[in-house]
């Protein structure tokens, strides 16, 4: 059942066959792994019927709802989860010890599901007992470099600890690594982290994340980081089409949804948005949403009638084409 591997809050299934541990102080993880007991080499287990796979099942389920398109990262969340619950398997005949390297790449633009991905990470790794919480913490160079000498190590040490148990969510990491300037304290970071990441038994995973050819950059100059990374998942940019697909299941989440006029109209937004600066792929979409139900409620408020229900859900193209990139896309075609 739930007990293999690290302390779990909520696990109480060690309690009749671990008798031992009950009597010492609080088992720190790795302790309370190896109390254990080993399965006897005639045992078996049935996957299908083992409720930590079936919890896994549905944190992957989710993710493949509230997501759309990504098929190769879904894949690639999927096979790590295999590799873990086989992982899980063996440690509980007593096949393996040695916890797995969990620390992760997420590498892509901004705005294409790495925070999401790495939430649900989390939510599968602590199903799975790797984690304590199922919890990420987000941090970029700011929250871990100091300004000044002998702050970066507690800076480093603080953000350690509020993500202790959990995810260690570094955006935009290659920001740690100057290499025009070899006094930067992104370095001091650098070597805390390493220290942290190749503890045998340590209860934190990291996962880097940020734009997939600085990051490349980043773990070619550090081959001692790089090496404690086994896994990469790569996200790319959305089409046109996906993004269609993700405006209309973020409407659908919000009870709001385009008229027919207001679909084209949109499409039409997200082309010109798609060449402008700083486009961010899901995110963009998400803020030109928001953008278009300010301009609703505006037009609503001004309306000299009652409103119905409709009124309420519905983006209208109006309510879409008041979008400064289409002044501007105006203005330069002359
Ligand atoms: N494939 C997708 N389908 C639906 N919504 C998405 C998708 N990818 C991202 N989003 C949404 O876009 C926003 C930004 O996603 P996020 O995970 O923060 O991206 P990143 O961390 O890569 O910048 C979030 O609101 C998220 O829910
Ligand atoms: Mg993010």
């Amino acid at each position: 059942m739930s007990g293999f591997g690290y302390y779990r809050p909520d696990a109480q299934a060690a309690g009749d066959a671990a008798p031992t541990t009950s009597a010492q102080e609080q088992p720190t993880p790795e302790e309370a792994g190896d109390e254990e007991p080993t399965l006897p080499p005639d045992a078996e287990l049935d996957l299908a019927a083992d409720e930590v796979a079936a919890k896994v099942e549905e944190v992957l389920a989710t993710l493949d709802v509230e997501l759309v398109g990504l098929a190769p990262v879904k894949r690639r969340v999927r096979e790590i989860a295999s590799l873990l619950l086989v992982d899980r398997a063996r440690r509980q005949f007593g096949l393996t010890t040695s916890r797995p390297t969990l620390h992760m790449s997420f590498t892509g633009g901004p705005g294409t599901g790495k925070t999401t991905v790495a939430l649900r990470m989390a939510e599968m790794l602590h199903a799975l007992g790797y984690l304590r919480v199922p919890r990420v913490h987000t941090v970029t160079r700011d929250d871990l470099v100091g300004q000044f000498i002998g702050h970066t190590a507690p800076k480093t040490k603080e953000a350690l600890a509020k993500a202790a148990g959990g995810v260690l969510f570094i955006d935009e990491a290659y920001y740690l690594f100057r290499p025009e300037n070899e006094r930067d304290y992104g370095q001091e970071v650098i070597e805390i982290l390493l220290t942290e990441m190749e503890k045998e038994r340590g209860d934190l995973v990291v996962i880097f994340a940020g734009y997939p050819d600085r990051m490349a950059t980043f773990f070619g100059a550090n081959p001692g980081l790089s090496s404690r990374v086994p896994h990469h998942i790569a996200f790319e940019d959305y089409t046109h089409e996906e993004l269609m697909q993700i405006a209309d299941l973020m409407l659908l989440g919000e009870s709001f949804r385009f008229d027919e006029e207001a679909r084209a109209a949109f499409d039409s937004y997200l082309t010109l948005r798609q060449q402008r600066p700083n486009f961010s792929n899901a995110r963009s979409v998400r803020n030109a949403i928001e953008r278009s139900r300010l301009r609703q409620a505006r037009r609503l408020v001004e309306l000299s009638r009652p409103l119905t229900r409709d009124d309420l859900v519905t983006l209208t193209a109006a309510d879409i084409r008041g979008s400064s990139v289409f002044a501007e896309a105006s203005q330069m075609s002359g």
